[in-house]
C-alpha cells in the first residue's frame, strides 16, 4: 500500500472506557462530490467526545470514530467543490469522525483559515470558540453590565467564555475546581473565581453580587450544579444548560422556573445554530476577527499524540485539565 492510500486513528468497537479507545489502520475513502479530503495538522478534544465514547449520546455508526473539531490542509477535493483547492488551510466542526490522520468532510462544513490563526490554534477554538460566540450572541444576548456566571469556568469553553464577556463589558463570575484554575480564569477575563468544590458558590454569588443574583448563568456541569445555578439568578433571568461534565440533569421539573422568579431556561446544541453555511460563516468570523484584535486568545492547556487520544480523555475526564486539549498526528502523516 502507497503511503497516500493509508490511514490510521482511534476507532471504538463498543462503548466503554477510555481503554476503549483502539490505535490502528482504517480505509481511507476518495471525496465524493461536494466533498473534501483534509489531512489533519491538529484535532480538538472535546468533553461531547466522552459522552460518545461512553455510550451517553447515540452511536451514528459502528465501529465509532470520535472527534467534531480539527484544521488541516485539503489533500484532494471532489467534483462541485466550490471556493476550496488542494493545499487550502482549513478548519471545520462537524460530526464525529476526527480521530484520524485524513477524513472526507462536506466541503459547506469546512472554513478556510485565516493565515494569521495555526492548526493548533485553529483546532482549540472551532467548536469550543463558536460555542461560546453562540452562547453569549444568540443564546441569551449578553450587553455591557450583565452579571454572568459560568461553570468550570477554566476549562476549553470557559476560558473563551470569560475573554469574551469581558470584552462584551459584562462582569463575569466563574466557578473552578482548583486554586491554580482560578488563577487561569482570573487571568482570562473572569472578574471573580470561586473554588466550587470547597465554597458554596451560591452564597459566594450573592455576595459578590450584594443578593442581586446573576442576569444569566452558562453552566455545562449539570447534575451537580444546576440547581444552585437557578439559585444564582435574578428574576427573569436566563438559566442556559448546555452541558453535563458532571452527569445528566434528571430531575428538572418546568415549575423549578416559576418557584426561582419566572426564569428562562434553554438547552442549546451548537451543530442546530450553525446548520446553515451562512450561520457557520457568520459565527466563525466572529470568532476569528475578536482572534485578530487580541480580544479573544486561544489557551492550549494540553497536547497528546493522537494514538494516546485514551490519556487525553482520561485528563479531560479526572478534572486535570485547563483551556483545551489537542490531539497531534505524527509529523509527516
Ligand atoms: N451544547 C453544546 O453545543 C456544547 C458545545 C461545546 C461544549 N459543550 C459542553 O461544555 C462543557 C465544556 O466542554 P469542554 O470540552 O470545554 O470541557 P472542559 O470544560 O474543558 O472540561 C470539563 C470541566 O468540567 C468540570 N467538571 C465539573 N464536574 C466534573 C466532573 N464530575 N467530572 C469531570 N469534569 C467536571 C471540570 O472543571 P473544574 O475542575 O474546574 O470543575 C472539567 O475540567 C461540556 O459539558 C460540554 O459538553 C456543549
Amino acid at each position: 500500500m502507497s503511503k497516500a492510500d493509508q490511514d490510521f486513528g482511534i476507532t471504538l468497537r463498543a462503548p466503554g472506557g477510555p481503554e476503549a479507545l483502539e490505535w490502528g489502520p482504517l480505509d481511507i475513502a476518495s471525496p465524493g462530490a461536494g466533498e473534501v479530503l483534509i489531512g489533519h495538522r491538529a484535532i480538538g478534544v472535546n468533553y461531547i467526545d466522552t459522552y460518545f465514547r461512553t455510550g451517553l449520546y447515540a452511536w451514528p455508526q459502528t465501529p465509532m470514530i470520535l472527534g467534531s473539531e480539527a484544521a488541516g490542509v485539503i489533500a484532494a477535493i471532489g467534483a462541485e467543490v466550490k471556493d476550496l483547492k488542494v493545499g487550502d488551510r482549513v478548519a471545520y466542526c462537524g460530526p464525529p469522525g476526527a480521530y484520524r490522520l485524513r477524513r472526507v468532510m462536506n466541503a459547506e462544513r469546512v472554513v478556510k483559515l485565516p493565515d494569521s490563526v495555526d492548526f493548533v490554534t485553529a483546532a482549540s477554538v472551532m467548536l469550543k470558540g463558536m460555542t461560546a460566540q453562540t452562547l453569549v450572541d444568540t443564546c441569551f444576548k449578553v450587553m455591557p453590565g450583565h452579571t454572568v456566571l459560568v461553570h468550570a469556568a477554566s476549562g476549553g469553553v470557559g476560558l473563551l467564555l470569560g475573554q469574551w464577556l469581558k470584552a462584551l463589558g459584562a462582569q463575569a463570575i466563574g466557578t473552578v475546581g482548583s486554586p491554580e484554575k482560578a488563577n487561569v480564569a482570573r487571568s482570562n477575563g473572569y472578574a471573580h473565581a470561586i473554588e466550587y468544590r470547597n465554597e458554596n458558590f451560591v452564597e459566594r454569588v450573592a455576595e459578590i453580587t450584594g443578593g442581586k443574583g446573576c442576569d444569566v448563568v452558562y453552566d455545562s456541569v449539570g447534575k451537580d450544579t444546576w440547581r444552585g445555578s437557578l439559585k444564582c439568578l435574578k428574576r427573569r433571568g436566563t438559566f442556559v444548560t448546555f452541558g453535563q461534565s458532571s452527569g445528566v440533569i434528571a430531575d428538572f421539573k418546568i415549575s423549578d422556573l416559576a418557584a426561582g422568579g419566572s426564569l428562562t431556561a434553554i438547552r442549546p446544541t451548537l451543530f442546530d445554530y450553525i446548520a446553515t453555511r451562512e450561520d457557520l460563516k457568520r459565527r466563525s468570523a466572529d470568532l476569528f476577527s475578536r482572534m485578530a484584535a487580541g480580544t479573544v486568545k486561544a489557551h492550549v492547556g494540553q497536547r497528546f499524540a493522537l494514538k494516546d487520544a485514551a490519556d487525553a480523555h482520561r485528563a479531560l475526564e479526572s478534572r486535570g485539565t485547563t483551556g483545551s486539549t489537542i490531539l497531534v498526528p505524527p509529523e509527516g502523516a
